[in-house]
């Protein structure tokens, strides 16, 4: 059955794709501000510390589950536990949340393309003005780059996991980092552009609160891609000879190290425009820095480098965005377009269909919920507060969910498909794994604090987002 399938042709092609998916608007803007505004030094350290004592097993484990099952979140659940309902129906949740992100992340991609193409076309200085981002998300435009988008992940989807995800992964993760780091060097090379390095670096320890922590691990899970039933899709596209711990262990590397330096570019960026800045007024929301607060950056450049020198950095930045953005968004589509292959049989150019049909109709709705509509502006109202379409999207499905989907996989690998079995897998392709620290650790970690950890973390976000109650406070 397996033959059917796609399959990654390299170690490193995987390596690639899955650190493409890891690697997005997390990176490259959230977490660059929240450690400057959390701690600096402190926040970087005891993020690191999440990386690869919480979220690596998990890792891991998602990993395992895909691999031994040539299955998607859905099938490998069913398959795993002999049928279970109460287990399928995990699996099927498993399916809904990335369903349901992609249409929130593909809103957010629709807006960087149409920037993209406004400073492409000259508008940088339109870009920069305060009301403008308000405007573009509720002009007729956005379905005109809708359509851009969609068009795109269809043309790298319908390639399968060979000749669409790995040759795309292979292609704009090398460009990727090229674009950073030559972002980075110009950006350090700015006056005062050493302030930022200081304010990202030094250590503040009296910054670390309760909801700081928790806020680092939400992030980290969130960067690393877990939770959203993509790893488990990916590794049923990877090869049995292929090291599974080895290789969760560089994709977190990469996707930290990408994290870590963007720091590098954005801090010194904000702080060379204005030294004086005081962090803790800076937006911790990715979508008002990169629209609103970024391209005023970015035009401030033109005393030293004139407008078209501007609107070049501006570009690039925009550029390296919807590479981030784009392997990000064909990791996560690809989870019910493997869905509809293995359960229902279809043929891929109609998964691809069905599911691209459902999202549009979804991503319409979400598009329509800034204002357009205001039906969907005004959709509900919870926490003492009315919430749009999106703003559900972004509460249920990105904060909520993830950590209760990781709670979901801790247990399952643990207690229903049992440790022996997960071992086994782990050690196909990575023996030297075997009876090792490393995997007693992975066993007893996942078996008893990363699920609490995950269950607290979860407990206290749907007291906050749903009854607007700050537990951690
Ligand atoms: N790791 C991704 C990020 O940091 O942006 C998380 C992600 C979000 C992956 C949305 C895929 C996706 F569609």
């Amino acid at each position: 059955m397996s033959l059917e399938r796609g399959q990654f042709s390299s170690k490193i092609g995987f390596i690639l794709a899955a650190a493409g998916s890891a690697v997005g608007l997390g990176n490259l803007v959230a977490f660059p501000v929240a450690a400057t505004k959390n701690g600096g030094g402190a926040f970087l350290l005891m993020y690191a510390i999440f990386v690869v004592a919480i979220c690596l097993p998990l890792m891991i484990a998602e990993l395992s589950l895909g691999r031994n099952t040539c299955r998607n979140p859905f099938g490998a659940f069913k398959e795993l536990s002999n049928n279970s309902p109460i287990w399928k129906f995990f699996g099927m949740f498993m399916m809904i949340t990335p369903f349901m992100i992609g249409v929130f992340y593909t809103v957010v991609t629709v807006w960087i393309v149409g920037y993209l193409f406004e400073i492409v076309t000259g508008n940088l200085d339109v870009l920069s003005q305060a009301e403008t981002f308000g405007q573009f998300i509720n002009s007729p435009d956005v379905f005109l780059y809708m359509a851009i988008v969609f068009a795109m992940v269809k043309l790298i989807l319908v390639g399968g996991v060979k000749d669409g995800i790995e040759r795309l992964a292979k292609f704009l993760m090398p460009a990727l980092f090229v674009l950073l780091i030559a972002l980075m060097v110009y950006v350090l090379t700015l006056e005062n552009a050493f302030l930022g390095v200081k304010y990202y670096l030094i250590p503040d320890i009296s910054k670390i609160t309760l909801p700081v922590i928790s806020g680092a691990l939400s992030q980290a899970f969130f960067s690393l891609s877990l939770g959203m039933g993509i790893l488990i899709t990916y590794g049923s596209y990877l090869r049995k000879q292929d090291d599974i711990s080895k290789s969760a262990f560089s994709v977190a590397m990469t996707d930290s190290g990408v994290a870590f330096l963007a720091g590098l570019m954005i801090l010194p960026a904000i702080f060379s425009f204005n030294p004086e800045t005081d962090t803790s007024q800076l937006t911790s929301s990715s979508v008002g820095m990169i629209f609103v607060f970024l391209p005023k950056i970015f035009l401030a450049l033109q005393a030293d480098i004139g407008y078209f020198g501007a609107s070049l950095i501006a570009g690039i930045f925009f550029i390296l965005v919807l590479f981030a953005a784009i392997t990000s968004l064909v990791s996560i589509i690809e989870v019910p377009v493997a869905g509809f292959i293995d359960n229902r049989g279809y043929p891929r150019d109609k998964a691809l269909l069905i599911v691209g049909e459902l999202m549009a109709a979804l991503t319409v709705i979400a598009a329509l919920s800034f204002g357009m509509s205001q039906f969907f502006t005004e959709f509900v109202s919870y926490a003492g507060k009315v919430k749009s379409f999106f703003d559900i999207l972004e509460n249920v499905f990105y904060d909520t969910i993830l950590p209760i989907n990781g709670l979901i996989v801790c247990i399952f690998v643990m207690y229903r498909w049992k440790q022996a079995n997960f071992n086994a897998e782990m050690e196909t392709g990575g023996e030297g794994i075997a009876r090792t620290w490393m995997q007693k650790y992975v066993n007893i970690s996942l078996m008893t604090f990363i699920p609490v950890i995950l269950a607290l973390v979860a407990i206290s976000t749907i007291a906050l987002k749903f009854f607007g109650v700050n537990l951690l406070a």
